[in-house]
């Protein structure tokens, strides 16, 4: 699928990687927002990128997705928080974070230092928030855009603006029209039918949608009869939901013309092609950074061999080339 380049208003000079070859381009666009390669790493999956920096370097990610942030902090829910399952794992970190505020103070100056797009995920508790928060990220330093999560299975109503799409359009509209910078919807595979809820987030003028976000799930301790998780439910990610999610990237591709972030369970350079053919133009790295913190780095090192074995020279001619 062919889209046009278009340069992103704030996103930043484009940062010319050292993974771009003059034979292999790994440039792709996310609607307004161009980047340097398509390798990203998932909210709450990377912390503030200052964690990562001794491990991971940064100038090589096509984009960074700091942890969601919230209006107010919050103390996120009761332990325990993340349980390990087969393939994959669960979490109900419960959007643990300091606020907008204390994320523009602290960890905004360090983000906008570095030469990536940042994409800021923010959630509100209502429409109206969200659309504050993204008002309130407008015109600064540093923010190349902004990912509304409206797909947190693990807060009070946190799901609900992205499981219906009348509110979905209208969150995505409001925040479209309060910023200047591109504006993602990223989604929840636990809906019935999730090309109504792309084509809403299209409507509201999405730049780009991401999915998925966490599949809801449950862990039990049958000995003590308790639910492992203190939440109860969380969300399962990992390994173990790439197949879900290539599900749903392929059936998003089918309903939209905008850009797809494809995310779940994505952990080498084969998972990223895997969704790139399937119709991802670009895909955000997550649990796997928990278990090898340089996957990224890996994956990038790998790309262009990837590309090349199917005589592709670009990221871009591969996105959904699927022949179902
Ligand atoms: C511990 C943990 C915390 C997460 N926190 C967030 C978050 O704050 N915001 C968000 O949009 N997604 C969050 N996610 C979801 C991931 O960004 C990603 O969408 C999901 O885990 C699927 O990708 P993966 O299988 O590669 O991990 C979190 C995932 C994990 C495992």
């Amino acid at each position: 699928m062919q889209r046009p380049v278009q340069l992103g208003r704030t996103c930043g000079e484009l940062t010319v990687s050292k993974d771009q070859t003059d034979s292999c381009s790994l440039e792709v666009s996310l609607g307004r927002l161009r980047l340097a390669n398509p390798v990203l790493v998932g909210s709450g999956t990377f912390g503030y990128a200052r964690e990562m920096e001794h491990l991971v370097d940064l100038a090589r990610l096509g984009g960074i997705i700091p942890k969601t942030i919230t209006a107010e902090p919050r103390i996120g829910n009761t332990p325990w928080r993340t349980i390990e399952t087969a393939a994959g794992m669960l979490n109900s970190i419960g959007l643990d974070n300091d606020g907008i505020e204390a994320f523009v103070q602290h960890h905004l100056p360090y983000l906008s230092s570095l030469p990536v797009p940042v994409i800021v995920s923010i959630a509100g508790r209502t429409s109206d928030e969200f659309v504050e928060m993204a008002a309130r990220l407008d015109g600064l330093k540093g923010v190349a855009g902004i990912e509304l999560n409206i797909s947190c299975p693990n807060v009070s109503g946190g799901v609900d603006l992205g499981t219906d799409p009348q509110m979905c359009e209208k969150v995505v509209a409001g925040c479209r029209a309060a910023c200047g910078v591109p504006v993602i919807a990223k989604l929840t595979p636990n809906v019935t039918d999730i090309q109504v809820i792309a084509r809403a987030a299209e409507a509201g003028g999405a730049d780009a949608i991401s999915a998925i976000n966490t599949c809801l799930g449950m862990a039990v301790d049958w000995r003590r009869a308790r639910p492992l998780l203190g939440n109860v439910m969380g969300g399962l990610s990992g390994p173990a939901i790439k197949p879900i999610a290539l599900r749903i990237v392929y059936q998003i591709a089918a309903a939209v013309d905008i850009p797809i972030i494809g995310i779940g369970g994505i952990a080498n350079v084969d998972d990223v092609m895997e969704f790139l053919v399937t119709g991802a133009t670009a895909v955000q790295i997550g649990t796997a950074n928990f278990y090898n913190p340089t996957a990224t780095m890996t994956i990038l090192d790998q790309l262009p061999d990837a590309l090349d074995e199917l005589g592709a020279t670009s990221v871009q001619e591969v996105v959904g080339s699927l022949r179902p």
